[in-house]
């Protein structure tokens, strides 16, 4: 049976850093606020015309550059996003062109938070076919554009930044491998963290109406979603160990979807695990979606908390409500 690797891994994140202190400039927080239920120092703002597809093609730049591979191997395209730069297609063709790759299949995941364990998870699957032999898997999001940046909307805004993350995955080498990957939802959970507007089943998609009525801002039910998290993480981290055998002595290191500073150390106290067990950027780039976790595992690694060979889970709670987990031989 083939296994999957990650060969490469590389993030890109905009130039533009927002504080804490720069959101009080548009609504009623302060960074004492935000850093006390958050942990969220700063994080990055694309500029005007700056896409999800920008930040995404840099990414893979990096990470097709660590895998020592050449561009025109890559064999397909998988982007985790929510927030493709045009309502539709998705930014996987995007990157596809801007890559100068004709042809090869491409295509979005639209799973939110959980958007690149889901993705990793499809791609394994192909690997372990045979059908493709080097998928560019990316999580990249642009948040910034879709937030209320007023009082209205500020348990949501003061969350959110936009990056990408990106990684080539290949068929094992036999020394680095995905173990397993494990995928939920519970979709009653839809309304308490969800985006409404351009809607579907509406007509038209989006109205004046429903801009002044602000439903193109995304909305959070904040205390459900803490809830629900302090719950999925644990559970799904363990899922990953047991079916595994892996134990806390085996394990480099955890790195979950940043959402929040307070969730992460209230998952590590749950799995008595100490805090340099479990890895958070989440200071410097807030909540960044689907690219979260390819961030937070390509800086871990540049930061030398864990190498090749090391074991690692990764584990995703978000939007659906959906979570997942992936353990990994790095
Ligand atoms: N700055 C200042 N005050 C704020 C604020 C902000 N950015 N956002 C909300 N508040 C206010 C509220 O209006 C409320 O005021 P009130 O008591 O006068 O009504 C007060 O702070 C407390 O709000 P509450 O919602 O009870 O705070 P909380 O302790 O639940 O913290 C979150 C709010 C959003 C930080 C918290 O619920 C959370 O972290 N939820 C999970 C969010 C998440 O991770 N989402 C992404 C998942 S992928």
């Amino acid at each position: 049976m083939i296994s999957t690797r990650i060969a490469g891994i590389g993030f890109q994140v905009p130039a533009n850093v927002i504080t804490n202190t720069d959101l009080i400039k548009f609504m009623d927080t302060s960074n004492e606020w935000i850093i006390e239920r958050t942990g969220i120092e700063q994080r990055r703002y694309v500029s005007a015309g700056e896409g999800t597809s920008d930040l995404a093609t840099a990414a893979a730049h990096k990470a097709i550059a660590m895998a020592g591979i050449d561009v025109s191997e890559i064999d397909f395209i998988i982007c985790a996003t929510i927030s493709s730069d045009y309502f539709f297609p998705g930014s996987a063709f995007q990157v596809q062109a801007n890559l100068g790759l004709a042809d090869i299949g491409a295509f979005d995941i639209k799973v939110a938070c959980s958007g690149f364990v889901y993705g990793l998870s499809i791609a394994d699957q192909y690997i372990k076919t045979g059908q493709y032999k080097n998928i560019l898997l990316i999580g990249a999001e642009v948040q910034s554009n879709a937030l209320n940046l007023t009082t209205e909307g500020r348990d949501m805004a003061v969350l959110f930044g936009d990056g990408a993350g990106a990684v080539i995955l290949q068929p094992s080498d036999g020394e680095s491998l995905i173990y397993s990957t494990h995928l939920h939802a519970d979709g009653r959970h839809l309304k308490d963290l969800w985006g409404e507007v351009p809607a579907c089943n509406q007509k038209p998609h989006i109205s004046h109406e429903m801009l002044d009525q602000g439903r193109q801002y995304p909305k959070m039910n904040g205390r459900e979603v803490f809830r629900n998290a302090l719950k999925r993480f644990p559970a799904v981290i363990l899922e990953a160990m047991e079916k595994n055998n892996l134990t806390r002595d085996d394990i480099t290191l955890i790195i979950p979807h940043q959402a929040n500073l307070r969730i992460t150390q209230a998952v590590a106290k749950r799995l008595e695990l100490s805090m340099d067990k479990v890895y958070s950027n989440i200071h410097k780039y807030g909540n960044t979606t689907a690219a979260s976790i390819p961030i937070a595992m390509a800086e871990a690694l540049a930061e030398g908390k864990f190498k090749r060979g090391d074991n690692l889970v990764l584990a995703s709670f978000g939007a659906g409500f959906s979570w997942g987990s992936a353990a990994i031989k790095f």
